[in-house]
């Protein structure tokens, strides 16, 4: 999951490499590093640091070095714990190639002893500075590095990206994929790779992704790539980035949590007005007409994605069984991968992922693809893994989410997933026009009554104020918001590390019901729906336990309010579209509860944003 950036040009490289982190810490933060050729004394530079790239910062402010090519990363630990000796980039024994590497060597250890024996020292406990030595290796034999590098990804087992030079050629980096993301920007006499395309924005908007087993060799003024799979040198697209480089900035927002909570309401604006036809027809500009006629034969629908994602498309079941009575099952995609899924030519498999990079949903929709289902990728970065491997996919446009903590595009998948299962409805008939009109009305109210809930952030601060040194809190609900319960749970134990537990209401009583006292507090979320009143007689049995009751429900719902210890009203609206509400209020809960804690919203430990090992 770490954050890789490599830059050959006419700038000085350390400050293009440190930006770049910057806009890549969200990928992993254990420790960060920057490798390059001091073009005065012609050797390898290497500064690296344990902790944050605030700490590798500080440290190269001592320095002054003047370089043309370097790499830089920032790392997520696997093999080896957060330390200096572990930080990235890793040299080769021989300390000619300097090496950053995002993914899993799974036959590192192996490789590892067998280099041992060939007298190689190594200083880390990485599986990467096994990749960079054996790199080495094959250098000393061929003094080529693209050949070195050739032969030894052949012998490396999982799924990685590598960027890496040689101090022998100080004019040349060498990148390679497989199945990690690399993005190389096109500059005029200047050239950049990355993990992440926003890593890019400040200079270029001129991109290649590349693909896997791509080898690409970048110079100041060119870069070519060899494909290890058709083995021959090949032409890739170049694509046009349309981003918004300022929406990945915090925009006067302490937290980019904040900041992208508060887009919210705008993001669901757009996904409305790009997808709804004069209030009549939904519209998906990336579904040709082969899928959609392919939409109107499937008999199943699978939602496989991970965390949040995971929670957007429990939703999408429920939308896509309720409007085309098609049989929807969601599953977290790392069980799907390895469950030898029954699937044929009649699935439909929808993959939901913002990243579109997360490595167990690239896998579950490889393992999709090879059983012959149909693949659908819901993605919000355009141009990732998952979108482009897909059969079709369908953009959320939630613009780049860098908290940690999924909150705009969760809201995005959300309102994409209700849109579909609308859109399956009316190509196969389940629903008529005019109940997909009156159902769009109200989808179009959604972002004003978003905007209006956003304005209540003071009380929600009120609330978590209350409850912020508590360790444990149970979240519930019932139908289309038991996902919401889940994700509201997820949401504080990501940033605030406090215990939250979601649960479907209606199953309290056959357990946590015990947990129940009057230092518990229990989110209960009940809005207007067609088990309003079994949510209520749940609430009455919280109530009779000495419980803390905190619920979310319907504005007008005196007897609700009535019971709870803080009420939070949401707009009136329908059931199913109610889970884009009711989440904006526990995105707040969890927010203020993590910075009243002293919590790093943006980057809670041990995590990262965009999941890319196993
Ligand atoms: C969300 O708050 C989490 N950080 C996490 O659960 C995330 O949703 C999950 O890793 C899936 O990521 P993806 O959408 O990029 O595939
Ligand atoms: N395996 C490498 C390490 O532990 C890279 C980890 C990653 O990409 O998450 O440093």
């Amino acid at each position: 999951m770490c954050g890789i950036i490599g830059y050959v040009g006419y700038r000085n490289t350390v400050p293009v490499l440190v930006k770049g982190l910057e806009k890549l810490e969200y990928r992993g933060y254990d420790s960060a590093g920057v490798a390059c050729i001091d073009y005065q004394k012609g050797g390898i530079s290497l500064i690296k640091e344990k902790g944050k790239l605030s700490v590798l910062k500080e440290k190269i402010g001592d320095f002054s070095i003047e370089a043309h090519i370097g790499i830089g990363h920032t790392r997520w630990a696997t093999h080896g714990e957060p330390s200096r000796a572990n930080a990235h980039p890793h040299i080769d024994a021989s300390g000619k190639i300097a090496l950053v590497h995002n993914g899993i060597i799974e036959n590192y250890a192996e490789l590892k002893h067998s280099l041992q024996k060939k007298r190689v020292r190594f200083l880390s406990q990485t599986d990467t500075e096994v990749g960079a030595n054996l790199i080495g290796h094959y250098y000393r034999k061929s003094r080529k590095l693209f050949d070195a590098v050739k032969r030894a990804v052949g012998e490396l087992h999982g799924f990685f990206a590598f960027v890496l030079f040689s101090k022998e050629d100080p004019e040349t980096l060498i990148a390679y994929k497989r199945s990690n993301p690399l993005v190389i920007g096109l500059g005029q006499g200047e050239n950049f790779v990355a993990s992440d395309v926003t890593a890019l924005l400040p200079y270029t908007r001129q991109v290649i992704y590349l693909e896997d087993e791509d080898l690409a060799v970048i110079t100041a003024k060119e870069v070519s790539v060899y494909s290890l799979k058709s083995k021959s040198w090949v032409r890739r697209h170049v694509s046009t980035v349309h981003w918004d480089a300022s929406q990945a900035q915090k925009q006067g927002f302490p937290h980019f949590m904040l900041k992208e909570m508060h887009e919210q309401p705008e993001v669901l604006k757009k996904i409305l007005s790009k997808k709804i036809q004069k209030g009549k027809s939904i519209f998906f500009d990336t579904l040709d007409k082969k899928f959609q006629q392919s939409l109107r034969k499937i008999k199943r629908v699978s939602m496989i994605s991970c965390g949040t994602a995971y929670h957007a498309g429990l939703l999408g079941s429920i939308a896509i069984e309720q409007y085309t009575r098609l049989p929807c099952r969601t599953q977290v995609s790392s069980e799907f991968r390895y469950g030898d899924p029954i699937l044929d030519h009649e699935d439909l498999v929808v993959l939901i992922t913002q990243s579109g990079e997360t490595a167990d949903t690239l896998a579950a929709l490889r393992e999709a693809r090879s059983k012959g289902a149909i693949t659908l990728a819901v993605v919000n970065v355009v141009g990732s893994t998952v979108a482009r491997e897909a059969d079709a996919v369908i953009y959320t446009h939630a613009g780049p989410e860098i908290g940690v903590a999924s909150t705009k595009a969760y809201i995005a998948q959300l309102s994409t997933l209700i849109l579909l299962a609308f859109h399956i409805a009316r190509l196969r008939k389940t629903i008529s026009l005019s109940e997909l009109k009156g159902l769009l009305r109200e989808f179009k109210k959604i972002p004003d009554q978003c905007a209006k809930m956003l304005k209540e952030n003071k009380k929600f601060e009120e609330c978590a104020q209350k409850h912020y040194t508590r360790r444990n809190f149970l979240y519930l609900g019932r139908g289309c918001n038991y996902p919401t319960a889940l994700e509201g749970a997820l949401k504080l134990k990501e940033i605030s590390y406090a215990h939250a537990h979601g649960y479907a209401a209606g199953e309290m009583k056959h357990g946590p019901i015990a947990l129940i006292d009057h230092e518990q507090p229990v989110i209960c979320i009940a809005p207007d729906s067609t088990t309003y009143d079994k949510m209520i007689s749940n609430i009455q049995e919280i109530r009779a336990r000495d419980g803390i009751v905190i619920a979310i429900g319907t504005k007008g719902r005196k007897e609700l309010e009535k019971m709870a210890d803080d009420f939070f009203p949401i707009p009136k609206t329908l059931e199913i579209l109610s889970p884009i509400l009711t989440v904006v209020p526990l995105q707040f809960f969890a927010y203020h509860i993590a910075v009243l804690n002293g919590r790093d919203v943006d980057q809670p430990r041990n995590l990262a944003k965009s999941v890319t090992v196993e």
